[in-house]
């Protein structure tokens, strides 16, 4: 009897010690109601033992929401002016590789405290492809964004921006404050250590403004100003607070504390008196009484170990050059590599793209799934030349890229890691008694997404990607079957490495521009030409030159021009 009283006493305390600390750190003081300060958590959001709120964790797309949980008056029953408001919070993202982060959070203040439908990734859980953009959302958030995403014009990889309704910034501005004597300094949102963000909407000037800071102090100057009526945003009741999301890459977003004020100014965190994350952890002191026969033995494994480490450290060495610095994407360890790919054994293959070997691979810290190929090059400059691409390729961001993740060099061999598409490519769909059989909607999807995959890649990047190898080969599918162009740029590579004097013709035979065989200079429209090919592929389900066919059925495209001529001619088109 006494022994369950005891119980049940700690499960008490230790209920009202979470209550505790969670109201200390999400402190609330939403105006003169004094609300109790009830959060409602979404997707992976969650409040942890120490009171702080955990929105993501390094999980590969998350999305996790938290909002006060009683709608707040933003509107007078008088007028539909809404209220000027303030709040502040203390945030610390801390990503899974350092300097990648993935994808950031928003202040969102939304008609609903729970967003459903809404995706991941660059959509920051507030909204998703069908309703980004349309004005009936009524959604307000300024984001904190740690990855560039050019789908929606990001200026860069670690900005603040105001967003009505959409992904689009109304204007954004890279992260920085102003120290107390003016002066701009830059602050990284990845860095993982605790920011302070106040933003603040004066409804008589129609104003918001932002501030950031890695002090307790609230900042004279704004880093980022807006003049804008809220009043066809906002609906007269609105739930405010965070959304965020993780894409490939991940970070752990945490809010430490918050409050928020209507027609007042929210009061300023003293972020000493925050918890503070958990660092790593300390060992504890081991017994320090050992014998003299067990210090020998272990001073002998001790050497044995280092000896072992030393010769795997000597076969598996990764040496790093100048120009390899400079590189944006990530830059995995052969080590990893390695191990994730089984060290590189038969069974991981999952099959031979664009020069070189493609594995399977399970990243060993996040048991992230990805494709991993092995390109064997044998001159140093053409690796240079190569390197460069990289840096240019892995910036790349739409929905139908397969995405570089990050890249490896040892030696000669050159290892390019992608994320991993379950479904395979699209020619295993189309050619050889396929599996399942494309529905007319899915093919048409999958080419509607290659299609503008393509035209990112020709016209929407900072430079005209040419991709030169179009063919169902290297059409990826994901999950939803949604058409990925794969294996871009890798032709440009090779053509420099092997005689930059001259310009190689690179592509696939059916699928070549006729003037690029006499012209060999690849442009935009060759592409297009190719992706024709593919078109007609996926349509007719033939490859663009069957060999085993009759001599005037040979080429599908000119068989299919013959046909088209035909028809014409009784048309009389
Ligand atoms: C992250 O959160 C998700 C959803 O709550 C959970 O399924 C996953 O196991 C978590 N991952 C880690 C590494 O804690
Ligand atoms: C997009 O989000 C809206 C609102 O959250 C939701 O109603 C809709 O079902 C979502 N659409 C899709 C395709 O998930
Ligand atoms: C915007 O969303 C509303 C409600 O979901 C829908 O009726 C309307 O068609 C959408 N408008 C556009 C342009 O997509
Ligand atoms: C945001 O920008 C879009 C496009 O430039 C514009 O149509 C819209 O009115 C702007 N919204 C506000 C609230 O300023
Ligand atoms: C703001 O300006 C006042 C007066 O110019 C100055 O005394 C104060 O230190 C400034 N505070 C900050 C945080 O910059």
């Amino acid at each position: 009897m006494a022994k369950t009283l005891i119980l049940l006493w700690v499960f008490l305390l230790f209920l009202l010690n979470q209550v505790k600390s969670q109201i200390d750190e999400l402190f609330f003081d939403a105006g003169d109601d004094g609300a109790a300060s009830i959060i409602r958590l979404n997707g992976a959001a969650q409040i942890q033992k120490n009171g702080i709120l955990r929105l993501t964790n390094h999980t590969s797309r998350l999305l996790g929401q938290a909002f006060y949980s009683s709608g707040i008056q933003f509107q007078d029953s008088t007028d539909d002016k809404v209220s000027s408001f303030s709040t502040v919070f203390a945030f610390a993202i801390v990503p899974e590789y350092p300097k990648l982060g993935g994808h950031g959070f928003a202040f969102t203040i939304s008609p609903s405290r729970e967003l459903h439908g809404t995706l991941p990734s660059q959509y920051l859980g507030i909204l998703n492809s069908s309703n980004v953009g349309n004005f009936s959302n009524h959604i307000f958030a300024v984001e904190f964004d740690t990855v560039q995403d050019y789908e929606f014009g990001d200026i860069n990889d670690n900005h603040v921006g105001i967003n009505f309704n959409s992904l689009v910034s109304n204007k954004s501005v890279p992260t920085a404050y102003f120290t107390t004597n003016s002066i701009k300094q830059d602050l990284d949102l990845k860095s993982g250590k605790v920011i302070q963000a106040w933003i603040d909407y004066d409804s008589s000037k129609k104003q918001l403004d932002v501030k950031l800071s890695p002090t307790s102090t609230k900042p004279n100057s704004s880093i980022l100003t807006y003049e804008v009526d809220l009043s066809p945003i906002f609906q007269k009741y609105m739930y405010v607070g965070f959304s965020a999301s993780t894409g490939l890459l991940a970070s752990s977003h945490y809010i430490m504390g918050w409050s928020f004020k209507v027609n007042g100014e929210a009061k300023s965190l003293d972020l000493d008196s925050l918890p503070s994350l958990p660092g790593p952890k300390r060992n504890h002191h081991t017994p320090l009484i050992l014998g003299v026969t067990l210090s020998a033995v272990l001073i002998m494994f001790l050497l044995f170990g280092i000896a072992i480490y030393l010769i795997r450290k000597i076969k598996n060495a990764d040496v790093t050059e100048a120009w390899e610095l400079d590189i944006g994407p990530h830059r995995f360890s052969y080590k990893d590599l390695n191990q994730a790919t089984s060290g590189f054994k038969d069974e991981q293959l999952l099959g031979f793209g664009g020069f070189g070997r493609v594995y399977k691979g399970i990243l060993p810290n996040s048991n992230t799934q990805v494709a991993v190929k092995r390109i064997s090059h044998e001159s140093k400059q053409g690796l240079r030349e190569f390197a460069s691409e990289i840096a240019s390729i892995g910036r790349l961001r739409h929905r139908n890229l397969v995405q570089l993740l990050g890249w490896c060099r040892r030696l000669g061999d050159l290892l390019l890691v992608y994320d991993f598409m379950p479904n395979g490519s699209l020619d295993k769909y189309l050619f050889d008694e396929p599996k399942t059989i494309l529905t007319w909607k899915q093919r048409f999807k999958i080419i509607n997404g290659v299609a503008s995959g393509l035209l990112y890649l020709h016209e929407e990047w900072e430079q005209k990607v040419i991709h030169r190898d179009i063919k169902a080969g290297n059409v990826l599918l994901d999950t939803e079957l949604n058409g990925r162009l794969g294996d871009f740029g890798l032709a440009k590579l090779y053509e420099h490495g092997s005689n930059p004097s001259t310009t190689r013709v690179v592509g696939t035979l059916g699928y070549l521009a006729p003037e690029l065989t006499r012209i060999g200079k690849p442009t935009t429209s060759s592409d297009v030409f190719a992706f024709g090919a593919l078109l007609l592929e996926v349509v007719c389900g033939r490859r663009p030159i069957e060999h085993k066919a009759l001599p005037e059925e040979l080429i599908l495209v000119d068989w299919v021009w013959k046909k088209m001529e035909i028809w014409c001619h009784f048309k009389r088109c």
